[in-house]
């Protein structure tokens, strides 16, 4: 695929869209929770066979094909290795792994995937190795190949290998496209912050327990949408607050209220899970009595006052919460700014906030001062430290 490159991101974009590939395959492989990376080192030429250990010959040269022999003393090769976590577990003990092979002149990656199984056997799946080169044709134009060693053979399950068809057509422009953005976040992913293992096997759990819910809903929404993304999210919080706990050697599970639950199905789920909360919505709906009565949700307005103002929550939880999104971090805070004690007491206050609402604010007042825009922004994606450094410097009216 060429690439027309009055950009000025090559060939560093290159090294960018792999990473993605690399580090979060699951943004456009949706049957991957995501993978564990567990190696990572720099090597030399001659050192590479040792690492790939069982490698043929043909495959040894086909991963340093194009490679220039600088003969200088570098280690010019790094050498990864990365887990994949599918969403459902389809391969038993059976761990399906990849390394990763990168070499920087001329830019190219290898993918060797590989199976392990339980006494640390590997074999490499050969017929799946492939490649992708950046190839530099003039001022104007770079080139971005994919090679695959030995094609005719391939094998593909859509999982840990994925249809060569799909390699060439979907994931080569996407690195195209990946490769010529100048993205940079100044957040880190949400999934970034948990360990994905824990998230995949307690989700898998969880979905297992709370999934009769599906056959028995009351409500006029699909049952299947709404089960399996409060198990999600429900998932999420559990092994965020559990990691907190461990991090921080915490006893007492943590608490929280759901501002605008809803169904009140997340509050179910974490209150069934061991977390004392509850949640609070305007509008009562029928599933409420189906839970029973350890799952306390009321039936009320939420009117941003002193009146609502939750200081024994350790969590605000806020989950498109409509018109009470750019409140929540404002409830969070406001205990504390009483106290003018930030960072001591400020515990931890979540906002999972429609983003796309408060981007619809931003846009909709295009006269909006660039500082509130940016404060909206900061307290969406708001951990602990910045929503505080916020708040102190610019309270909100
Ligand atoms: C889009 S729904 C989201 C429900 C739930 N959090 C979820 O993720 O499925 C927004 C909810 O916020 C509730 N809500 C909006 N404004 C509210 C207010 N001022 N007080 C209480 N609930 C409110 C609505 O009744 C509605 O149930």
């Amino acid at each position: 695929a060429p690439i027309k490159a009055e950009c000025k991101t090559l060939p560093e974009g290159f090294w960018s869209a792999v990473a993605v590939w690399i580090k979060k395959p699951h943004v456009i492989n949706k049957r991957l929770c995501g993978v564990k990376e567990t190696e990572s080192r720099n090597v030399d030429r001659e050192a590479l066979g040792l690492f790939v250990n069982g490698l043929s010959d043909t495959a040894l040269d086909f991963v340093s094909s194009g490679h220039k022999d600088t003969h200088e003393n570098g280690k010019e090769w790094s050498y990864n290795v990365r887990t994949f976590i599918p969403k459902v577990n389809c391969y038993g003990s059976k761990l399906h792994k990849e390394a990763i092979l990168k070499c920087k002149d001329p830019p190219q990656v290898t993918f060797l995937p590989f199976e392990e199984d339980e006494d640390g056997h590997v074999s490499y799946k050969e017929s799946n190795i492939y490649q992708f080169r950046l190839t530099f044709q003039d001022a104007e134009t770079w080139f971005l190949e994919f090679h695959g060693l030995s094609t005719d053979e391939w094998f593909s399950d859509g999982i840990a290998y994925p249809k060569l068809h799909w390699l060439r057509s979907d994931l080569l422009p996407k690195l195209v496209r990946w490769a010529t953005e100048c993205k940079t976040s100044e957040f880190k992913s949400t999934l970034s912050l948990l360990p994905v293992e824990k998230y995949s096997v307690k989700y898998q759990q969880l979905k297992e327990k709370y999934k009769a819910l599906v056959k028995v809903w009351p409500e006029v929404t699909d049952p299947e949408k709404f089960v399996y993304e409060d198990v999600a999210i429900a998932t999420y919080l559990l092994v965020l607050w559990s990691e907190e706990r461990r991090e921080k050697d915490l006893n007492d599970p943590q608490s929280f209220v759901d501002l605008g639950c809803g169904n009140g199905l997340l509050v179910h789920i974490l209150i069934n899970e061991g977390h004392p909360g509850k949640g609070i919505d305007v509008r009562r709906r029928k599933i409420w009595d189906m839970y029973g009565p350890q799952t306390v949700l009321e039936e009320e307005a939420i009117t941003p006052s002193e009146s609502f103002l939750f200081p024994d929550a350790d969590w605000l939880i806020g989950n498109h919460s409509d018109e009470l999104t750019p409140w929540i971090p404002v409830i969070a805070a406001r205990p504390v700014i009483k106290t003018h004690n930030l960072s001591q007491n400020l515990k931890c206050q979540l906002l999972f906030s429609r983003w796309n609402y408060i981007m619809g604010l931003g846009s909709m007042c295009e006269k909006m001062p660039a500082a509130r825009v940016s404060f909206l922004n900061a307290v969406c994606n708001s951990g602990v430290e910045q929503l505080g450094a916020t708040l102190s410097r610019t309270p909100p009216s």
